[in-house]
Formats: C-alpha cells, sequence, structure tokens
C-alpha cells in the first residue's frame, strides 16, 4: 500500500506574513486527516517560519529546488544541507526549472543524488509539452526523463507527473490519461529497480489539481497523490483536495 502525498508547490508566491497566514489557516482544517502525507513547499524566504508553525504536526515541508553541490562560490543557490534544516522534501527538476532556469535530466540527477545523500526525499518531476504530446511522444519524452535523471540512485523518491500543458492552464489531463502515463513511468521504474520495488514508489499526478477533480486521480489505480499549484495557495482550497484523498 502506498501512501498518498498531497504536496502543495507554492511557488513564487507567498510573502513571510502571507505564508504566515495561509498555514495558520490550514493546519487546524486538516487536523484529523491522517490519510495521506501532506507536504508544503514554500519559496525558500519562507521555509524556517513556516517550518516553526508546522512544529508538532503532520505536515511536512518541502523545498522547491537545491544545488547539488555541498557548498561554495554559487551565489544564490541553497546547499543540500541547508535545505535538510528544515525540509524533509525537495522538489526537482520542475518543468519551470527546465524551461526558465536551464535545468537539464543531467542536473536532475546530480540533485536527486545529493538529496538523497543528505536524507531529503526527492519529488522529481516529469512530462511532455504541449507539442510532444500532439506529436504522439509522451512515453519517449518521460521515458527519457526517468532513465536520464534517476541513473544510479536508490528507491528514495517520489515522481510527479506534470503534463507541461496542463500546468496553470486549469486544462487538466484526464484521470484515465494521467493514469496511463503514469503506469508507463511504474514499468520504466521497474525497469530501473526491479517490479517490487516500483510497486512502492509514489507517482504523482500534477497539472490543474482542484477539489472538483482530485478525487477521480485518486481512483485511479497507479496515481498516488497530486502535486498541486495554484488551489496550493488557498487553505480551503488546498484542504479539499487532502479530503478527497481521505477515502
Ligand atoms: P497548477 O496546479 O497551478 O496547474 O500547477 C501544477 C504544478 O506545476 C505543481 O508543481
Amino acid at each position: 500500500m502506498r501512501i498518498p502525498i498531497i504536496a502543495g508547490n507554492w511557488k513564487m508566491n507567498k510573502t513571510v506574513s502571507e505564508a504566515r497566514e495561509l498555514v495558520s489557516e490550514f493546519i487546524p482544517l486538516v487536523k484529523e486527516m491522517n490519510k495521506a502525507e501532506i507536504v508544503l513547499c514554500p519559496p525558500s524566504s519562507a521555509l524556517l517560519p513556516v517550518a516553526a508553525l508546522l512544529e508538532g504536526t503532520a505536515i511536512k515541508l518541502g523545498a522547491q529546488n537545491m544545488h547539488w553541490e555541498s557548498g561554495g562560490a554559487y551565489t544564490g543557490e541553497l546547499a543540500p544541507a541547508m535545505v535538510s534544516e528544515f525540509a524533509n522534501f525537495v522538489i526537482l527538476g520542475h518543468s519551470e526549472r527546465r524551461a526558465y532556469f536551464g535545468e537539464t535530466d543531467e542536473t536532475v540527477n546530480k540533485k536527486v543524488k545529493a538529496a538523497q545523500s543528505e536524507g531529503i526525499m526527492p519529488i522529481i518531476c516529469v512530462g511532455e509539452s504541449l507539442e510532444e504530446n500532439k506529436a504522439d511522444k509522451t512515453s519517449e519524452v518521460v521515458t527519457r526523463q526517468i532513465k536520464e535523471g534517476l541513473k544510479d540512485v536508490n528507491t528514495n523518491l517520489v515522481i510527479a507527473y506534470e503534463p507541461i500543458w496542463a500546468i496553470g492552464t486549469g486544462l487538466a489531463a484526464t484521470a484515465d490519461g494521467a493514469n496511463s502515463t503514469i503506469k508507463i513511468i511504474r514499468s520504466v521504474l521497474a525497469e530501473l529497480f526491479g517490479k517490487e520495488e516500483a510497486e512502492k514508489i509514489r507517482i504523482l499526478y500534477g497539472g490543474s489539481v482542484k477539489g472538483s477533480n482530485a478525487v477521480e486521480y485518486f481512483s485511479q489505480s497507479d496515481i498516488d497523490g497530486a502535486l498541486v499549484g495554484g488551489a496550493s495557495l488557498k487553505a480551503d482550497a488546498f484542504t479539499e483536495i487532502v479530503l478527497a484523498a481521505q477515502n
């Protein structure tokens, strides 16, 4: 049995005071909901204050990125040991980082290794663009991203399948379609780690997930939760998604 994960990727949103407000509102709403692991991924500036608010709750904290080097002259970056001071998870290879910040399968791979050796659980994002989707290249793209991104790593990881065309567009993938691609991803994981190990790895869906479509995703055989953007910025909207994972 894979325990679902509902992770909120706040992206570049929320000042510290806004973050505090959101988290303080959210904590009591999900207090009784213990069927899924909840992970909040605020911007770096809010990691420490959010960590303080989450103390004593079951809610986990994640960073949105980190560098693979252990320290040194890398202006603007956070080292794995810095992230692990607050966070249990780190999102790696998000399509926005691949598109705007030069993230590649190779840098993702370095970061996954660094996260694992620091004891941080990486949430590795994969997914195809609209053009790739239209050209029937989805399987090829996610297979490459998984094989290259997960070279020589262990199974302490979470995958998020986020079709780029579904992110922030309201144009969510069908539950059925997302499940089919996630099955392909799981078969690639089976090639890498063996079938039994692949069955234990959580694979999330991300892309315009909200309260009204979450149940459909979570009732699929291979979807183990969600990586949520927009709907994680409001306590009630995010709670609806957590609630959908309770059954
Ligand atoms: P939206 O939920 O806003 O579509 O964003 C998804 C995402 O990119 C989460 O990482």
